[in-house]
C-alpha cells in the first residue's frame, strides 16, 4: 500500500532514485491516487514527465506532459520502450537534479508499450520531445539519471552542484 500523503518531490541521492524499480503487479486505486498525486509534483514543479522514484515510489510508472499540462498528463505503467530512428543530442534536465543541465545523445524516435490506469494494454510511436521524455523517464525506472550520462566534461560541471544537492540530502532526510 502507498502512503500517497507522503509522496514528495525526491532529489538526487535519494537511494529510491538509484535503484530499478519493480513492476506494478495490481493496478488499484492506490496506483491512481499515486499517478494523480505525480501529476501534481510535476505541474508543481514545471516538469514535462516524472518518474515514480522522483515521488519516492520504486514502482515502474511514469506521467508525461509535452506542455507540462496536468489535462494532457498521461499515465505509463510497466512501460517497455523499443528505440528507434537516430542518434540526437540535446540539452536535458531533471526535476530530481535541479539547475543541472548537461548534453544526452538519445534515440530520435521509439515505440512504447504500457498499461493506463484500467489495465489496458496502450501502444504509442513517440519522436521528437516526446521520444526524449520517455526515454527520460524509462531510464529514471532502471535508476538511470541524465548525470549518468554527461560526458565527462558536463560531470566536472555539475560536480559543484551535485555536492550540495548531496548536502541537502544529508541534512533532511532524516526530516
Ligand atoms: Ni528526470
Amino acid at each position: 500500500m502507498i502512503d500517497v500523503e507522503k509522496c514528495k518531490m525526491t532529489r538526487w541521492p535519494s537511494p529510491v532514485l538509484l535503484e530499478k524499480s519493480k513492476p506494478i503487479d495490481k493496478i488499484d486505486d492506490s496506483i491512481r491516487a499515486l499517478a494523480e498525486k505525480m501529476k501534481d509534483i510535476m505541474v508543481e514543479f514545471k516538469g514535462v514527465g516524472l518518474a515514480g522514484p522522483q515521488a519516492g515510489v520504486g514502482l515502474r510508472i511514469f506521467v508525461a506532459s509535452e506542455d507540462g499540462t496536468k489535462e494532457n498528463a498521461k499515465v505509463y505503467i510497466n512501460p517497455e520502450i523499443v528505440l528507434s530512428g537516430s542518434i540526437v543530442t540535446n540539452e536535458e534536465g531533471c526535476l530530481s537534479l535541479p539547475n543541472i543541465y548537461g548534453n544526452i545523445h538519445r534515440s530520435s524516435k521509439c515505440s512504447i508499450k504500457a498499461l493506463d490506469l484500467e489495465g489496458k494494454e496502450i501502444s504509442e510511436n513517440a519522436e521528437g520531445l516526446r521520444a526524449r521524455i520517455f526515454q527520460h523517464e524509462c531510464d529514471h525506472l532502471d535508476g538511470t539519471l541524465i548525470a549518468d550520462k554527461f560526458s565527462t566534461v558536463a560531470k566536472i560541471g555539475a560536480r559543484r552542484k551535485l555536492k550540495q544537492l548531496r548536502e541537502n540530502y544529508e541534512q533532511h532526510k532524516d526530516a
